[in-house]
């Protein structure tokens, strides 16, 4: 060890701060309260479906703004419990919310009242952005027993509903029950599409829809109610967060997972395989066929006519 390269030695230890530093100094400013820094481009799990709300929130109010998961609260409430009648928007941002309404039983205040959840005197727990707030739960041990997903929470959320690891109330008081509808509808994909390549087209289930979310969560609003009702909406809009990616993308698992909702392979249109080519070239050489044919039994018909006229 007379010679140790020290300069190598210190490039190495620069490398892999680079690497893990920046890591380590998320997880200590509380990763699980905010989105992780600089690296992730994907968000991690248990930031995916979170939302950051501070429209109310003035700089001299001194508390951080406040972060809301989904991940948390689907466990225990359906969709249509907040997005229904306590009147939270499907879309960030735009609820107004303020400590005046909440004390009245209102938004967070129907739950978060040291009834149904904590109260509202630990500002932190919800005043969360970017701390560390020992007392929230983590998702690693919160969903560690849920069934596994590739994307989004790294949850299955319809499995964990269907094998009974969650059973989210359908209403405040846990009374009453969702209409619920049994129908798959096909949304063709390669009728549509104009490129290749084409994905298998998309099979849409009521069944796990209408399991935790109520009509009004979809029809009239966002699709109409009829197969091939919407004939608009196409994979750009969805990415821009209309039809189908109003959920999925944000708290329902996301576009990345294609084929989750591409699940009914077709057979490859002809324009893609060339066959339409074939077939046009096929069809024409029947015709030239058929016509020579016909020409050869006229002919053959005429000669039998000059026959006949002879004997
Ligand atoms: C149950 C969650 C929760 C708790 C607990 C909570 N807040 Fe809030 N607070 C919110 C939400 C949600 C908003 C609205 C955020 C927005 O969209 O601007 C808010 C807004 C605010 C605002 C700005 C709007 C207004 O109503 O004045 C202040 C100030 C505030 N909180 C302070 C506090 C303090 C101080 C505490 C502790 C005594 C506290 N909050 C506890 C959820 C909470
Ligand atoms: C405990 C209440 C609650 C439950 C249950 C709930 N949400 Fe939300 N949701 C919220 C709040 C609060 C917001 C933020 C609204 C705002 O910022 O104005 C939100 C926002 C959203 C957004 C917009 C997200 C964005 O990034 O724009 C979507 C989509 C959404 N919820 C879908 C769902 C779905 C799907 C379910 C059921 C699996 C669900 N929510 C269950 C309270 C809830
Ligand atoms: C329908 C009831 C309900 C509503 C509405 C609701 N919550 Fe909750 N919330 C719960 C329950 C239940 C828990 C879990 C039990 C607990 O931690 O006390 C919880 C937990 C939380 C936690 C702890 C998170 C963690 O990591 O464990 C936060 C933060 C929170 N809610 C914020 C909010 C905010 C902000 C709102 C309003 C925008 C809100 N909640 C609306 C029921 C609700
Ligand atoms: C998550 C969104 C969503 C929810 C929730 C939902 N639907 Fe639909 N519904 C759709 C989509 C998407 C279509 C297909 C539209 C198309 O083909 O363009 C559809 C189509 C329909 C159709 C036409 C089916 C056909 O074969 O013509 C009916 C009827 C319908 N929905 C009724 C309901 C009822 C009743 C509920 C509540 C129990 C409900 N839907 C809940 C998204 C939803
Ligand atoms: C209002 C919100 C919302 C809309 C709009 C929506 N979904 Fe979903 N979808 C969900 C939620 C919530 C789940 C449950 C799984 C999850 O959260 O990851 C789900 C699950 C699914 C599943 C998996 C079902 C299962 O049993 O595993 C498919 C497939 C799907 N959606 C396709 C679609 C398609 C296609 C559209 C558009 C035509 C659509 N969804 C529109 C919220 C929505
Ligand atoms: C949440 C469900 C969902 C997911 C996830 C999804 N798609 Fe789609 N996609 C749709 C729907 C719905 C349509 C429209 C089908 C129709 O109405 O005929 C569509 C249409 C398409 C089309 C046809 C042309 C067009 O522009 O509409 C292409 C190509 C496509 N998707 C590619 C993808 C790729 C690639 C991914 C993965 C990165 C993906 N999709 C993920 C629901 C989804």
């Amino acid at each position: 060890m007379k010679h140790f390269p020290v300069n190598v030695l210190v490039l190495v230890l620069i490398a892999l701060s680079a690497v893990f530093l920046p890591h380590s100094a998320s997880v200590a400013a509380g990763l699980e309260n905010s989105p992780g820094k600089g690296y992730y481009k994907v968000p991690p799990p248990s930031w995916y479906g979170s939302v950051v709300m501070k429209k109310n929130i003035k700089s001299s109010d001194d508390v951080a703004p406040v972060v809301f998961k989904h991940w948390v609260h689907r466990r225990f409430y359906t969709c249509n419990v907040c997005h229904g009648k306590l009147g939270f928007a499907w879309k960030a941002g735009d609820t107004d919310i303020r400590h005046a309404e909440m004390d009245g039983g209102k938004t967070c205040g129907a739950c978060h009242n040291n009834d149904i959840a904590f109260g509202k005197e630990k500002c932190n727990r919800c005043h969360s952005y970017g701390l560390k707030v020992v007392e929230n739960s983590r998702i690693k041990y919160a969903l560690k027993d849920f069934p596994v997903d590739d994307f989004g929470n790294k949850t299955d959320w319809m499995k964990a509903l269907h094998e009974d690891k969650i059973s989210p109330a359908t209403s405040l008081d846990g009374k009453g029950k969702l209409k619920y509808l049994d129908k798959d509808v096909l949304l063709p994909a390669y009728s549509r599409a104009t490129y290749a390549p084409v994905p298998p087209d998309v099979l849409f289930p009521h069944k796990s829809h209408t399991e935790i979310l109520d009509c009004a969560a979809c029809h009239p609003g966002r699709f109409k109610a009829k197969q091939g009702g919407n004939p608009e909406m196409d994979m750009m809009k969805i990415i821009n967060g209309q039809y189908c990616g109003a959920c999925h993308g944000k708290v329902a698992f996301p576009l990345e997972d294609c084929f989750r909702c591409h699940s009914v392979d077709r057979a490859v249109p002809d324009w893609i395989t060339g066959e339409d080519v074939k077939k046009e070239k096929a069809a024409k050489e029947k015709a030239k066929k058929k016509a020579k044919e016909e020409e050869e039994k006229k002919k053959n018909k005429k000669k039998k006519k000059k026959r006949t006229t002879l004997f």
